[in-house]
C-alpha cells in the first residue's frame, strides 16, 4: 500500500473541492484530491450558470477567473414574466450597482482543474472505493483503490465535497445529523442548443402551462429550461416538442425572438431542498453539495459552495497560522447562516414561479399574490434583487 501525507484531504472534484485546493495552495497549505470519476465526466457535467460577485471574487483570487473576466456577460438584471406580461428587475438600480456574472459551471470547473494541473497540484482521478477513516482522532485518513493497487492518504483535516451522493456524509454517525428535506412535485427539462438568446437577460416565466426558464451561456448557445413531471424521459421530448413548449410559455411579444437551433444536450433535473446539520464532525468538513441542496430556481447552489469554502478556508488557514480551533469550530455556524438564507430563497423563487400539481387553489392564489406584490413593489424587488446577486459572506 503506498501511502502519502498532506494536510488537507479533499473527497471530490467539483467546484467545492476544487476551489478549496487552489485557494489552500494560494495560502501555502497542502491538498490532495481523491475524485471517483475520471476528468472527461467531471469537466462534462452541464449545471447552472450565473455566478454571484462573491463567486467571482474567490475564482480571482484562487487565480483562475481570467477566462470568465474575458468570456462571462454581465447581467445588470432579469426578467419576470407571467403569461403575456414581461417585468423587469434591475439588480444595479436595486441593491447599489451590484449584478451577475453568467458563465457556465461547466467553464468553472474546467479553468480551476486547469490551474490545478498547471501549478503541479496533487489531484487524483478515478480513485475507486474512497473511504474516510479516524474522524474523531487528529490523524484522519482516506483510503482508495486505484487500477488495482491499494493507497493511504494520511491528513490533518478532511473536506468532503464529495457532492449529493458522496460518502462523507455517510460518514458521520446518523444520530448526529439532522436532515431537513423537500422533494418537489416536478424537474426542469433542460437542453443546450446553438441560438441565439430570446433577451439581453434572463427571462423568468412563470406561465399556467408551468414554469420556463430562458438562460444563455453566449451569444451563441443559450439553456433553456421547462418545468416537467419529475420522472419525465428526456427523450419522449423531441426538439421540436421542446422549441414549441418553450415558445407558448413566453409572452406573446417575446414569442417571435424566440430562435430555435440544434439542441445538444437534454436532461431532467429533479428539484429538492436538503440541508445537513452540523456541517461538521472531529476532522471532517462537508462542504457544498454534500451538506446542502438547492432547487435551481435562483441558481445558488454553485455560489453556496463557493461560500462554504470561503469559510473553510478561513478556518484551515487560520488553525495553520495561529494554531487557534475557533474558526474551525464555527465553520458549520457561520456556512449554515447563510445556507439556510440561500434555501429560503430558493424555495421562494421555487414557490412563486412554479405550478404545483399537489396545492390547492388557495395555495395557488397566495403563491400568485406573492409574485403580483413583488413586481408592484420597490421593496419586493429590493429584496429579490439583493438575494439574487448574492448576500455577503
Ligand atoms: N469518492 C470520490 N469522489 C466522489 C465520490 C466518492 N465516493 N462521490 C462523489 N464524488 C465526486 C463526484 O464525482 C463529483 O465530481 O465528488 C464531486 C462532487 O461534485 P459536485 O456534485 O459538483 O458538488 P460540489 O463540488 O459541492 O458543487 C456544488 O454543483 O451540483 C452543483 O448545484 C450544485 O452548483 C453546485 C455545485
Ligand atoms: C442556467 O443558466 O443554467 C441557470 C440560470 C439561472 C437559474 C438556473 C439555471 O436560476
Amino acid at each position: 500500500m503506498s501511502v502519502t501525507h498532506t494536510q488537507v484531504g479533499i473527497v471530490g472534484s467539483g467546484p467545492a473541492g476544487l476551489l478549496l485546493a487552489q485557494l489552500l495552495d494560494k495560502a501555502g497549505v497542502s491538498s490532495i484530491i481523491l475524485e471517483r470519476k475520471d476528468r472527461a465526466y467531471v469537466e462534462g457535467r452541464i449545471r447552472a450558470g450565473v455566478l454571484e460577485q462573491g463567486t467571482v471574487d474567490l475564482l480571482n483570487e484562487a487565480g483562475v477567473g481570467e477566462r470568465c473576466a474575458r468570456e462571462g456577460m454581465v447581467h445588470k438584471g432579469c426578467y419576470i414574466s407571467i403569461e403575456d406580461e414581461r417585468f423587469e428587475i434591475n439588480f444595479e438600480e436595486l441593491t447599489g450597482g451590484k449584478h451577475v456574472v453568467v458563465y457556465g459551471q461547466t467553464e468553472v470547473t474546467k479553468d480551476l482543474i486547469n490551474a490545478r494541473l498547471a501549478s503541479g497540484g496533487d489531484l487524483r482521478f478515478d480513485c475507486d472505493n474512497v473511504a474516510i477513516h479516524d474522524i474523531e482522532t487528529d490523524k484522519p485518513r482516506l483510503t482508495y483503490q486505484k487500477d488495482g493497487a491499494a493507497h493511504e492518504v494520511q491528513c490533518d483535516f478532511i473536506a468532503g465535497c464529495d457532492g449529493f451522493h458522496g460518502i462523507a456524509r455517510q460518514t458521520i454517525p446518523a444520530d448526529l445529523l439532522k436532515i431537513y428535506e423537500r422533494v418537489y412535485p416536478f424537474g426542469w427539462l433542460g437542453i443546450l442548443a446553438e441560438a441565439p438568446p430570446v433577451a439581453d437577460e434572463l427571462i423568468y416565466a412563470r406561465h399556467t402551462r408551468g414554469f420556463a426558464l430562458y438562460s444563455m451561456r453566449s451569444t451563441k448557445v443559450v439553456r433553456h429550461y421547462i418545468q416537467c413531471l419529475p420522472d419525465t424521459d428526456p427523450d419522449d421530448w423531441s426538439d421540436d416538442r421542446i422549441w414549441d413548449e418553450l415558445r407558448l410559455r413566453l409572452p406573446q411579444a417575446d414569442q417571435d425572438k424566440l430562435v430555435t437551433g440544434r439542441v445538444f444536450e437534454k436532461s431532467v433535473t429533479p428539484m429538492r431542498s436538503f440541508v445537513c446539520e452540523k456541517m461538521r464532525h472531529g476532522r471532517l468538513f462537508l462542504a457544498g453539495d454534500a451538506a446542502h441542496i438547492v432547487p435551481p430556481t435562483g441558481a445558488k447552489g454553485l455560489n453556496l459552495a463557493a461560500s462554504d469554502i470561503y469559510y473553510l478556508r478561513n478556518a484551515i488557514v487560520s488553525y495553520y497560522k495561529t494554531k487557534s480551533q475557533d474558526g474551525l469550530d464555527t465553520y458549520s455556524d457561520k456556512a449554515l447562516a447563510r445556507i439556510w438564507k440561500a434555501q429560503r430563497f430558493s424555495w421562494w423563487m421555487t414557490s412563486m414561479l412554479h405550478n404545483f400539481s399537489t396545492s390547492d387553489d388557495f395555495d395557488a392564489r397566495v403563491r400568485g399574490a406573492e409574485l403580483a406584490y413583488i413586481l408592484s413593489s420597490r421593496a419586493g424587488q429590493t429584496s429579490l434583487a439583493e438575494n439574487y446577486v448574492g448576500l455577503p459572506f
